[in-house]
């Protein structure tokens, strides 16, 4: 097999630019300093106005207005989803909450700096799924060279990963932020009790004075025993993998600094601005829905891969997984029926360039077709080489570039089918509102696929069985209901 197939009367991405001139004006975006390239698919004019009119179908105006509005766009859980009043795009009355718990949040960080917790130098941020891929991905992207704390995130059960995190923490000067909306995650108490246990052994005497919370439940964390004085709520509206905006985003407003944490919300509202206000021909998070969409539908692809080409950015892949895949890897729509197409794809990725030592052989060559979506910047790290970063960048259009030209050659070994597309999303500078505004336009495209599909991407009851067997597992349910399979494994691991 040459390549992957293509749905027959589709041109080739080499053919569109030919007979589309205006391509790059037409699928290229500028916004809040972050350049989006759409030119490299195999969208067309046709096409757009196909997926115009399905969005039209699809009801994608009113979906949008309602998820400004503060409308319940959440219908199985009966909620609206307020992320975006958070940076202030949503509701009146929902941005007027979202600000008032920004300031108390406020409040605290300036009450922190001005040592209330004494003086601080590490930060141990526990949470799991949403409470800590965006605040890790903010301060490993933003924070490495500006903040003088050592910030660790913590949300694996596993002990090994608690030894490594509090490896390099002094327990008497390091503050716990403990993330969890609905403060009864396993992970997170079980490594919240941990924490708590490491700041006793070393003879921190008020250990639970070292704490705070952030929560959408603060009677839980009442219950766990931390005082209201010390947490900070968010709203029940703001869903785990949207809730960055929030007070969830504490320890990266502490290592950042307060202006820098605004300067993000402010990044995203023009991201907000623009999926609100911009005609849907030229609304890049809906574009590159439908790019999605295309290759979903039409071409079969299963997955989508995301390459950083920037270091600070290595962990944007694990933060979109779960924004992605547990938003909109569901397989009914909003009324429990089947749902017409592949929904979400499996979306996975890693750094250029060590990607292309390891998986881009088959991104040219294998016989599936993966979109590739790079993301890169092109001002590099102050401290860096700059030939270091010229090369980076060379190399991730030079793979954009190869992916759809491709080469012939008389030697089947040595030819390159070519037609493969991608996506580039290119940063000026990576700085607070430039990532507020690109992490929004994730969101925004993620919420558009959904529209499209006529999914809801709000909940997740995919992640609760599992949940629930570990449960009554751990509270010693009856091993005999389960399969011979599973009862083994137990057995041979003595648990
Ligand atoms: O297991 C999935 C999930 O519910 C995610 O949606 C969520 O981000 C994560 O667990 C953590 O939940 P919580 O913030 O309530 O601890």
């Amino acid at each position: 097999m040459a390549g992957p197939q293509q749905p027959g009367g589709t041109k080739t991405l080499k053919q569109l630019f030919q007979a589309e001139p205006d391509r790059l004006s037409r699928f290229t975006f500028d916004i809040a300093g972050a350049h989006f390239d759409w030119s490299k698919t195999h969208l067309d004019a046709a096409l757009l106005d196909q997926f115009l009119t399905r969005a039209e179908q699809a009801g994608f105006a009113a979906a949008r207005d309602a998820l400004f509005s503060g409308d319940i766009v959440n219908p199985s859980e009966g909620r609206p989803a307020t992320h975006v009043a958070e940076r202030g795009s949503g509701a009146p009355e929902e941005a007027d909450l979202a600000a008032a718990r920004r300031a108390r949040m406020r409040a605290l960080v300036d009450a922190i700096e001005a040592g209330a917790f004494g003086a601080l130098t590490g930060i141990l941020h526990i949470g799991i799924g949403g409470s800590v891929l965006g605040p890790a991905l903010l301060v490993d992207a933003l924070g490495r060279r500006t903040s003088n704390l050592t910030v660790r995130f913590l949300s694996n059960i596993d002990g090994a990963a608690f030894e490594d995190a509090v490896e390099p923490l002094d327990p008497a000067t390091t503050l716990v932020v403990a993330a969890s909306k609905t403060f009864s995650t396993l992970e997170t108490l079980a490594n919240l009790d941990a924490a708590r246990a490491w700041l006793r052994a070393a003879g921190v005497s008020d250990p639970d004075g070292q704490v705070v919370a952030v929560t959408a439940k603060p009677e839980a964390a009442v219950a766990q025993g931390i005082d209201e004085s010390r947490i900070l709520q968010f709203g029940d509206g703001v869903g785990g993998r949207y809730s960055l905006w929030s007070s969830v985003g504490l320890s990266a407003a502490l290592t950042l600094g307060w202006d820098a944490f605004e300067t993000l919300l402010e990044g995203a509202a023009e991201m907000d601005r623009h999926f609100r206000f911009a005609e849907p021909r030229d609304n890049v998070p809906l574009i590159a829905a439908f790019a999605d969409r295309l290759y979903g539908e039409s071409f079969g692809c299963q997955t989508r891969g995301v390459f950083a080409y920037d270091e600070r950015l290595r962990l944007l892949p694990f933060y979109l997984q779960q924004l992605e895949m547990e938003s909109n890897g569901k397989s009914v729509t909003t009324d429990g029926q089947p749902v017409a197409h592949p929904t979400a794809p499996v979306t996975w990725g890693g750094t250029g360039t060590d990607a292309q030592h390891a998986v881009f052989q088959l991104l040219h060559q294998g016989t599936v077709l993966v979109p590739v979506e790079f993301v890169a910047v092109s001002d590099g790290d102050d401290s860096q080489d700059p030939e270091h970063h010229r090369l980076l960048l060379l190399n991730a259009f030079a793979q954009g570039a190869a992916l759809m030209e491709g080469r012939e050659s008389d030697d089947p070994q040595r030819s390159y089918a070519g037609n493969r597309p991608s996506a580039t999303i290119l940063l000026d500078r990576l700085d607070p509102r430039s990532l507020g505004a690109v992490i929004a336009f994730y969101e925004h495209r993620t919420f558009a696929n959904a529209v499209l599909l006529g999914i809801n991407p709000f909940d997740q009851f995919g992640v609760e069985l599992g949940k629930e067997i570990a449960r009554q597992l751990a509270e010693g349910a009856d091993e005999e209901r389960l399969d011979a399979s599973t009862r083994a494994l137990m057995e041979r691991a003595g648990v």
